[in-house]
């Protein structure tokens, strides 16, 4: 039987301002009408609208609006964190009391958010990743002392449309997680180059060698994102004693192997998010 497509922003009540509609605010608006919220519910502030969003624009969503602002229920900031200062001040005239503030921009703090927005306004700051493309990202949030049991709930659910989510209460963690799940992809995707590399030194030819690399790590990701396994646990199942991973594994297991070479990318990631950060 198939599963019912569960709609939680079926219960969204009023109206949604999303600011930046590029490849994260696209991926989460069409995340959040696949899950009940109505293209008449949202309103999008985005210099160059794309044909999906036109296409929107004629079932009830509304881009640009000109004319008075109102307060609305959510309004979610997906500009690129250079884009900030211009785009943050304005959406305070979206801003009421009740209205919760949700924003994906990578360093912006939500020190920047409160000191643009109006004085007491329920701010979310959260960190998702690009798998939220295909809604598999990871997503991290961090409340601050505004925000009520039920907009941490409503947040919650807005980020839940392009992946999973977790909380943390400390702010200051948000330059790790940016260096782990922000910066994470790549790390996969330079594991499926690097293989490629090593299978052409092993004499595969390059086109053989990539496809192997690429649907390893795909379909690896997604064995561990289907199993209740832990990786550890994954890894120990396919490695027999005296085996041919078992001799890999001891090299990339080994001094200046993956643990530690990873250990000092995600400690360089964390100082370089701290250094940007504001
Ligand atoms: N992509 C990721 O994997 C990822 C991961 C974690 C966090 N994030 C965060 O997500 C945010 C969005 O990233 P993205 O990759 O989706 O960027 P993006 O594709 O560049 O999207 C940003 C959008 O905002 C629009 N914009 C620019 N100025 C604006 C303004 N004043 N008002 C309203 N809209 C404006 C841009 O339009 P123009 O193109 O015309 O400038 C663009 O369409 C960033 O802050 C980033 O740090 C992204």
């Amino acid at each position: 039987m198939k599963k019912a497509v569960s709609k939680p922003l079926q219960r969204f009540s009023g109206q949604l301002l999303l600011v930046g509609a590029g490849k994260m605010g696209s991926a989460m608006l069409e995340g959040w009408l696949a899950r009940g919220l109505k293209p008449k519910q949202v309103v999008v502030i985005e210099p160059q609208p794309d044909r999906a969003l036109k296409a929107l624009a004629r079932r009830g969503l509304k881009v640009n609006p000109k004319g008075k602002r109102a307060a609305v229920t959510a309004v979610v900031i997906a500009v690129k964190p250079q884009t900030a200062p211009d785009a943050v001040p304005p959406v305070s005239a979206y801003v009421g009391k009740s209205t919760l503030v949700l924003s994906i921009m990578a360093g912006r703090t939500i020190r920047f958010l409160e000191n643009a927005l109006p004085a007491g306004t329920a701010v979310v700051r959260a960190m998702p990743n690009t798998p939220a493309a295909i809604a598999r990202g990871i997503s991290v949030a961090v409340a601050n002392t505004n925000v009520s049991p039920r907009q941490r709930k409503q947040a919650g659910e807005l980020l839940a449309a392009i992946g999973k989510v977790e909380w943390v209460t400390d702010e200051s963690l948000m330059d790790a997680v940016t260096a782990l799940s922000g910066s994470g992809p790549a790390y996969a995707f330079l594991l499926a180059e690097a293989m490629t590399k090593a299978g052409v030194a092993a004499g595969l030819p390059p086109g053989l060698a990539a496809t192997l690399a690429r649907e390893t790590v795909a379909g690896s990701g997604e064995l561990m994102g289907r199993s209740d396994l832990d990786a550890a646990t994954l890894r120990q199942n396919v490695t027999s004693p005296g085996g041919t991973t078992a001799a890999a594994l001891e090299v990339l297991m080994g001094p200046g192997g993956f643990d530690e070479l990873l250990t000092q990318a995600i400690a360089a990631a964390t100082r370089r998010s701290r250094a940007l950060a504001g």
